[in-house]
């Protein structure tokens, strides 16, 4: 199997991509790494455990990571998620324990024991974990396999202001460091998530699953699709960091295109947006693979059909 480490803000979408991996033999979870975002951080590193109970996994390793972006204040998403992080099903509070590494610790010694090209880092919050592991330990970053990101938009602008995605826009500082790093990055953007939507027969599907697993899906895509619906309008809400797992193990419902990519740090107007050179008309060396497309319903085809194997 490919070795992972996930570094999440759970969040609903964030925890559906935590059990898509977990349900999927292809894929080794070497560890969760939490991070300050979608709610802070003590929440989201509890949050990661439930999942991981939910999934009947408390072996998995949890670690809590950075409680604030690298150089500015925190910006939370509670109107999205709710108080908790993960508003929507009743889950038990997590009796597995939190690790007591450091989550940056935990990532520059995983990269460093593993083989060279071993490790992916899939990233499905704000990337202040990953950053401060490079800026500490520069001699991992040749060691990392690649990174696949939930973050940025192009086409699709922004959701957290005008031009920028949540993600990105809570620490561009870290999310420059990332995508200037050299990895091999592959970006999961708002134009993609914004084309899975969990349309009422999607939820449907994942509620009449017959697990709890299902039953849970179901509740968490059903508390967001309350916000999204509102305010785009649209056929259900995107569930954004699931595509990053999906494309782990099946590339193929993805297209995009291998440009360069640069994120704004200092424009109060269009912090964290990601200027993405889809027409390559500059000369920039190109640092990504930007997704542009998705086969949603192949995407949901393979969540449901995996969802169904856990409890
Ligand atoms: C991203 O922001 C968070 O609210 C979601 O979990 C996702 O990672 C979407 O912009
Ligand atoms: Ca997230």
């Amino acid at each position: 199997p490919r070795k992972i480490i996930i570094d999440t803000d759970p969040g609903q979408d964030d925890a559906v991509a935590i059990l898509l991996a977990l349900a999927s033999p292809e894929l080794e979870v070497l560890g969760i790494t939490a991070v300050a975002g979608n709610v802070p951080l003590t929440l989201t590193a509890k949050n990661a455990r439930m999942v991981c109970e939910l999934a009947e996994r408390p072996d998995i390793r949890v670690f809590a990571g950075c409680d604030q972006p690298m150089r500015r204040n925190l910006v939370t998403a509670e109107h999205v998620h709710g108080r908790t992080g993960l508003d929507g099903p009743t889950l038990p509070d997590p009796t597995m324990p939190l690790q007591e590494q450091h989550a940056v610790d935990f990532v520059i010694e995983t990269l460093r024991s593993e083989a060279p090209g071993a490790v992916t880092l899939c990233t499905l919050g704000p990337l202040t974990n990953v950053a401060t592991a490079f800026e500490r330990a520069p001699d991992i970053i040749p060691r990392v396999a690649e990174i696949v990101a939930m973050g940025g938009a192009y086409f699709e602008v922004g959701n957290i202001t005008p031009s920028a995605e949540f993600n990105i826009y809570v620490d561009p500082e870290a999310a420059d460091i990332v995508f200037k790093s050299g990895v091999p990055l592959t970006i999961m953007p708002l134009d993609v998530t914004h084309k899975a939507l969990v349309t009422k027969p999607r939820n449907d599907a994942f509620r009449h699953l017959g697990n709890r697993t299902g039953l849970v899906t179901a509740q968490m895509t059903d508390f967001f699709e309350r916000f999204d619906l509102e305010k785009y309008g649209s056929d259900g809400a995107p569930l954004h960091d699931p595509t990053v797992t999906a494309y782990l193990l099946e590339p193929g419902l993805f297209s995009g295109r291998h440009i360069n990519v640069e994120v704004e740090t200092s424009s109060d107007l269009t912090l964290g947006m990601t200027v993405a050179d889809w027409w390559r008309v500059t000369d920039r060396a190109p640092n990504a693979m930007f997704m542009g497309d998705i086969d949603a319903d192949g995407f949901f085809d393979l969540l449901t059909r995996r969802l169904a194997r856990l409890p």
